[in-house]
């Protein structure tokens, strides 16, 4: 028996779930489902990251203690996790004690294998927040954008963790386990951050009050990241003793896949950080990291950051969980970003689910019911096209849940269900009902409908657990199986003849779409939406002290005072303060390629140096400019713009032009100055 362990992020508590969240949490639940039924030995884990700089901000600014934010979100995220069905066998929060034993133990191995020393980290501090910021985070002026006073440059004592000494060892293991990370696009980008060069990386803080104190090390705390990967372990007991660590021998040290869930934006933590922690400590490595993409709308990743949410509430309410589950596995190709959009929503709910899966079975079912007294028929059928057709669609649904491919399986099914509806469609039941009665023939037909139907269900059992035991019951199987390969599992022939068929019920009435954009025009253009920007998850950068983290969300302040005075100038006459100005970051690059982006003619992709930092900036100047010329210029870059996808080729940033009669004209520096300078 294959023992399988899988894991969500754990989920920041600075905000409550969205579709993002949601969309990791179901992919796992999903893999846990089909290996349970699939006969592993599964353990599922998500939870809560509840420690940081971020979060104890975050409370701050809405007048609470840490302690009170992280239980009210927490509260949001288990609720949530429960209306949508999860069944994860273990939520963990990094706030619990079991959690804090398993940090003191992994810090405690990487301190004796003479990995950690102590150090200096410099930043821009404020005294009255005790704390550092970036750059970036200060108001002009160098200014605390909490309190708005001025900051101090200052250095800290810190614990430094001797990263680097891991390079040779993660390239032999992105070398000789090339699975470790996937997809394998991912894989290259991790290879390439780690061959050019690790940093030894700070970690702990000082004067952090919301953490875990640093083991051996007065006044230190345990750097976020490395608190927040632990998770992964200290939940199953490691720390612990005996039969409290019973799971982690299981799951970890004996397990056969430990299999990371997260998304792109954290792959470098987990591919980079967690396997060098755990080399450190002579630890067993997870067996592979698979990253996902985003969830966009208009082109934006959905995120708290940008207030551009799609909360899940008023989906679950109008269409139900279920459908949310199936629209994310379906609409997604795992690994790659994809739109969100309510009109794609209801379409693929209309034809997938209440035309596809719901009328195929509605159809069959009244027919059984007619013909056959409300039974299924009294025969079954062991020779018929739909055999092979649905062997082939389970062969090509598992195969593709083997490889996460959500999309294919479930593109699998649903050519089954082509095929019934077209066998029905070709021998016309309905006609020989009435000039037949309940013949063997006609039983055979039904029979084979129900059947087709109740194989889709039983493989949609993963994705639908609420909606596919209710479909198997209106095709007479009531009792959903517990092993694929058991009873009424995945074979033909698990319809029983002569069973009870309940009347119909509608179970994905369709949704006239016209109503439905009508009924509440404001929520359509942003189902869920409205929650005002606070801080978030802008923070992945704030843990990243080796660089930025890729495409990570602008930072919005939460400081009091600007949160108000952010609060004024939304309210007001469009006047923005200059803080909120200053939020966008303006800087200097110089254009060091440029070349046309196929299929498009306004469209050029640009290559910028930003002072050390090479981006790729998709621009709307093919027209007006000639690639060639633009090499060497330069140029305004919005620097901390979400990435966006512009004709298929990823834009990290934006030019600045002046539109002139709708033509946009480049801004340039009046001369030269290094790149990377910020414009203020
Ligand atoms: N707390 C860290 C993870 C620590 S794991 C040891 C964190 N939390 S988060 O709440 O900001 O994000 C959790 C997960 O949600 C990440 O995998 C992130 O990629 C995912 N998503 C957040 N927004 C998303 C989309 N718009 N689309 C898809 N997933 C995204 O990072």
């Amino acid at each position: 028996m294959t023992t399988f362990y899988l894991t969500t992020p754990i989920y920041y508590v600075n905000g409550l779930p969205h579709i993002g969240h949601i969309y990791t949490t179901v992919v796992g639940d999903t893999i846990a489902r089909y290996r349970r039924l699939r006969g592993d030995d599964v353990f599922f884990l998500t939870g809560t990251d509840e420690h940081g700089q971020n979060i104890e901000r975050a409370a701050v600014s809405r007048g609470m203690t840490p302690r009170e934010l992280a239980d009210s979100i927490v509260a949001a995220f288990q609720e949530t996790w429960r209306r949508m069905g999860m069944s994860h066998d273990d939520f963990v929060r990094t706030t619990e004690q079991r959690h804090a034993l398993g940090v003191a133990e992994i810090v405690r191995r990487i301190e004796a294998s003479g990995d950690l020393y102590s150090g200096e980290h410099e930043g821009w501090y404020c005294a009255s927040c005790e704390s550092f910021y970036t750059e970036k985070e200060l108001l002009p002026g160098n200014r605390c954008p909490v309190h708005e006073s001025a900051t101090e440059w200052q250095s800290e004592e810190n614990v430094y963790f001797r990263l680097s000494a891991y390079q040779e060892r993660l390239l032999e293991l992105y070398r000789d386990s090339p699975g470790f990370v996937q997809p394998r696009t991912r894989l290259n980008e991790v290879r390439s951050f780690v061959e050019s060069g690790l940093r030894d990386l700070s970690v702990s803080r000082a004067g952090l009050g919301w953490g875990i104190p640093f083991p051996g090390r007065p006044g230190q705390t345990v750097y976020v990241w490395l608190d927040a990967l632990t998770n992964y372990i200290s939940a199953l007991g490691f720390g612990r003793e005996g039969e409290e660590a019973a799971r982690y021998r299981r799951f970890w040290e004996g397990g056969d896949v430990r299999l990371h869930l997260v998304g792109k934006d954290i792959l470098r933590f987990h591919a980079v950080y967690w396997p060098a922690f755990l080399m450190s400590a002579g630890l067993p490595l997870p067996t592979t990291v698979w990253a996902h993409g985003w969830w966009l709308r208009d082109q934006r990743k959905v995120s708290k950051s940008t207030g551009n949410l799609v909360r899940p509430d008023e989906l679950i309410e109008r269409f139900g969980t279920d459908a949310l589950r199936y629209f994310l596995l379906r609409e997604m190709i795992f690994g790659q970003d994809a739109q969100f959009s309510d009109e794609g929503f209801v379409d693929r709910y209309n034809s997938d689910l209440a035309n596809d899966l719901g009328n195929t079975a509605s159809r069959v079912v009244t027919l059984a019911r007619s013909a056959f007294d409300g039974k299924t028929p009294p025969v079954a059928c062991d020779d018929n096209p739909l055999i092979a057709a649905a062997a082939e669609a389970v062969a090509g649904y598992r195969a593709a849940m083997e490889e996460l491919a959500f999309q294919r399986a479930l593109e699998s099914l649903w050519r089954l269900l082509a095929e019934a509806n077209g066998y029905l469609v070709e021998r016309e039941p309905w006609k020989l009902i009435k000039s037949e009665g309940a013949s063997e023939r006609v039983a055979r037909i039904l029979y084979n409908g129900l059947e087709a139907v109740r194989i889709v269900a039983t493989a949609l059992l993963p994705v639908m657990p609420e909606l596919a035991p209710r479909v198997l019951a209106a095709v007479g199987s009531p009792r959903p199986p517990e092993r694929f390969d058991g009873p009424g599992g995945l074979e033909w022939g698990g319809t029983a003849t002569g069973a009870p068929l309940p009347a119909p019920e509608p179970l994905f009435p369709r949704i006239d779409k016209e109503a439905y954009f009508n009924e509440t025009p404001a929520a359509r253009g942003r189902a869920g939406g409205g929650e005002a920007a606070d801080s978030g998850e802008g923070s992945t950068e704030d843990r990243a002290p080796a660089g930025r983290g890729a495409g990570t969300a602008p930072l919005e302040k939460t400081g009091g005072g600007q949160a108000r005075a952010a609060a004024r100038a939304e309210e007001g006459d469009g006047m923005i303060t200059i803080d909120r100005f200053f939020e966008t970051e303006l800087r200097v690059a110089t254009i060091t390629a440029a070349e046309p982006v196929p299929k498009s003619n306004k469209l050029l992709k640009l290559t910028v140096d930003l002072g050390g930092e090479s981006r790729q900036v998709v621009a709307g100047i093919a027209k007006e400019y000639d690639p060639g010329a633009l090499v060497g210029k330069q140029v305004v870059v919005v620097a901390n713009l979400e990435p966006a996808k512009l004709m298929g080729v990823e834009s990290q940033g934006m030019v600045l032009a002046a539109s002139v009669d709708g033509a946009p004209v480049l801004l340039h520096p009046g001369r030269e100055v290094p790149n990377g300078s910020r414009v203020r």
